[in-house]
């Protein structure tokens, strides 16, 4: 073989390896699992069948609260809130506590639990946060 034939010959041979190992490392890879994709995307819209009580426990809500919402060292009792909430401002609060903070009832709360505080749910759906309130209201 002159030169160039020898060249050539050892790209062609370099492109059949690097094809092969192509299709070795295709055939290898994960394949991707739609099955449990479509469980999580389940997972997400199945909130829609779950009561304000379960999204309580759901969110940890309880954790602070209460199981029964009678408080615990961690949480004031969320007992009789019809009087202080509407429906809107309840779930405004739920987003983000911190602006309602100057109310009488949270100073009062801030020296009750010095070392805690009212995680915000603005990551949460509003649909949920709605739900979570009419509960809370309906007590
Ligand atoms: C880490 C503990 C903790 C968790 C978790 C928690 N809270 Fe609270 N929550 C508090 C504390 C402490 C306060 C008192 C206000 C403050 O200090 O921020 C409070 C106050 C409140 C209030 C106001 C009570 C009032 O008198 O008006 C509501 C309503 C409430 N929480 C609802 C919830 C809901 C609903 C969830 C779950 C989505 C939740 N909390 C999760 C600790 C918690």
């Amino acid at each position: 073989m002159t030169k160039p034939q020898i060249w050539v010959a050892s790209f062609l041979f370099l492109f059949i390896v690097l094809f092969l190992l192509q299709k070795a490392t295709k055939t290898n890879a994960p394949e991707k699992d739609f099955s449990q994709m479509g469980k999580s995307m389940m997972q997400q819209e199945s909130n829609e069948n779950l009561s304000g009580a379960q999204l309580m426990n759901n969110f940890g809500c309880l954790n602070c609260h209460g199981a029964n919402l009678e408080g615990t060292p961690m949480g004031p009792a969320l007992v009789n809130l019809k009087q202080f909430w509407s429906r809107d401002n309840l779930i405004n609060y739920l987003r983000n506590p911190n602006s309602f903070m100057s109310q009488k009832r949270f100073q009062e709360y801030k020296e009750k639990y010095p070392n805690m505080i009212m995680p915000a749910y603005s990551n949460k759906d509003v649909k949920d946060l709605g739900k979570i309130a009419d509960y809370l209201l309906s007590r």
